[in-house]
């Protein structure tokens, strides 16, 4: 690499400001140094994120280079036993003092996200056994209770080291880099071929190139998104995966929907304020406050209640965050639930009882982002 592991990620610390977060500014600095090749990139990010995880751990009268190095050891010594820190002091400080009244803050929550995350693809359906193949290092997921393993399931766990970006998988458009619990949005919504689905915060369309697989390229999955930035990188990923069944439209959630169609089924994967992400991303605990809780909670509610008008009778309306907030998750639920008696909970495929409504999936549960899932079925 050259230059020292710990001297890459000081620079990338110093890059950090106000409007360009730790994974902002990784990306920028490692767009900019390509010679570091994909072990190095890797590596960088490695340490760039365990500083965040361990930040309360630190020195503050150390260097930025010798707060990396004492970072990188403590991750090393919790990933071989997390028993070594006391579940005490993770409450104290791994996460900031407001989370604890917004979630349960458990032994196995607190481990978890002490870890280095986990790698999940999404293979396209009927393509998982050929890249299980062509990439190796390849594990099917196992849902614990209360899940059940939706049909056409399609994630597979990496934990090998090859840069996926440049695999011929991943540039055919066969598999895509996504979160297990984000799959499991696209089978709680259970989209079926010929439908007309609405992904009201499509974003780069993660989800909506999920959608669109599972409906098999038949039907319509309408994608809109405030962003226009956003939405060209939805475009781009659609071309590369072969998805021809949508439509991309910018809708800021200010107003109605952009279309007059009735929807089988909408989705709202909304802004939120990325707690489930703080595994992945540990930077953003230090960051969010309960002010960004709060808004977020109430821009949540705002575009369930401007999305729900499209679904049609009988159709559904799917609401998912990567937080476990309850301002956000169960209230904004049961906000919404009290203000519709038009709508009734509907159950979601992806759970193992037919009565469930509502999911929360959890880091320590499934290795992965935790997420909040609610559906609800438009009364006739
Ligand atoms: C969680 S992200 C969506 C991720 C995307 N569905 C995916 O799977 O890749 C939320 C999206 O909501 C969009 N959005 C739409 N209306 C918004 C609003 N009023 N405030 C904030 N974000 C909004 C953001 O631009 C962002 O892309």
């Amino acid at each position: 690499m050259g230059e020292t592991l710990e001297n890459h990620a000081a620079r990338v610390l110093g890059s950090i400001r106000p409007g360009i977060p730790a994974d902002a500014a990784l990306r920028e600095y490692l767009a900019g140094t390509r010679s570091l090749g994909a072990v190095g990139r890797r590596s960088v990010s490695r340490a760039v994120f365990s500083y965040f995880r361990w930040l309360r751990w630190l020195e503050p009268g150390q260097s930025a280079q010798k707060r990396v190095v004492s970072a990188l050891d403590r991750q090393a010594r919790f990933e071989r036993d997390s028993s070594s820190v006391k579940v005490e002091a993770l409450a104290a400080r791994a996460v900031p003092a407001w989370l604890g009244v917004e979630i349960d803050l458990t032994a196995g929550y607190l481990r978890q996200i002490q870890r280095e995350p986990t790698l999940w693809i999404r293979t396209k359906i009927g393509t998982t056994a050929e890249i299980e193949r062509s990439l190796g290092a390849c594990e099917r997921p196992v849902l614990p209770n209360p899940l059940s393993a939706p049909a056409g399931i399609a994630a597979l766990r990496y934990r090998g080291t090859a840069d996926l970006h440049r695999a011929p998988g991943f540039q055919s458009g066969a598999f895509e880099i996504q979160d297990l619990s984000s799959q499991l949005v696209g089978h709680a919504c259970a989209p079926q071929p010929g439908e007309t689905w609405w992904d009201a915060c499509a974003g780069e369309g993660g989800k909506a190139l999920h959608l669109s697989d599972l409906m098999r390229n038949k039907g319509l999955v309408l994608a809109t998104d405030r962003s226009p930035r956003r939405l060209s990188v939805l475009r781009r990923r659609a071309a590369r995966a072969g998805m021809f069944n949508y439509r991309a439209a910018v809708w800021t959630g200010a107003g109605p929907a952009p279309f007059r169609t009735g929807c089988d089924g909408v989705l709202v994967d909304a802004p939120c304020s990325g707690v489930g992400t703080w595994q992945r991303n540990p930077h953003a605990r230090w960051t969010t406050s309960t002010d960004d809780v709060r808004e977020l909670a109430a821009v949540q509610a705002a575009l369930l209640a401007r999305a729900a008008p499209s679904v049609k009778p009988g159709g559904r309306l799917v609401y998912s965050v990567c937080t476990l907030t309850r301002s956000e998750t169960s209230a904004v639920a049961d906000g919404f639930e009290g203000a519709h008696p038009d709508f009734e909970p509907a159950p979601l495929a992806i759970a193992a009882a037919p009565e469930v409504a509502r999911i929360e999936l959890l880091p320590q549960d499934l290795d992965a982002n935790g997420m909040f899932i609610a559906a609800w079925k438009r009364l006739r």
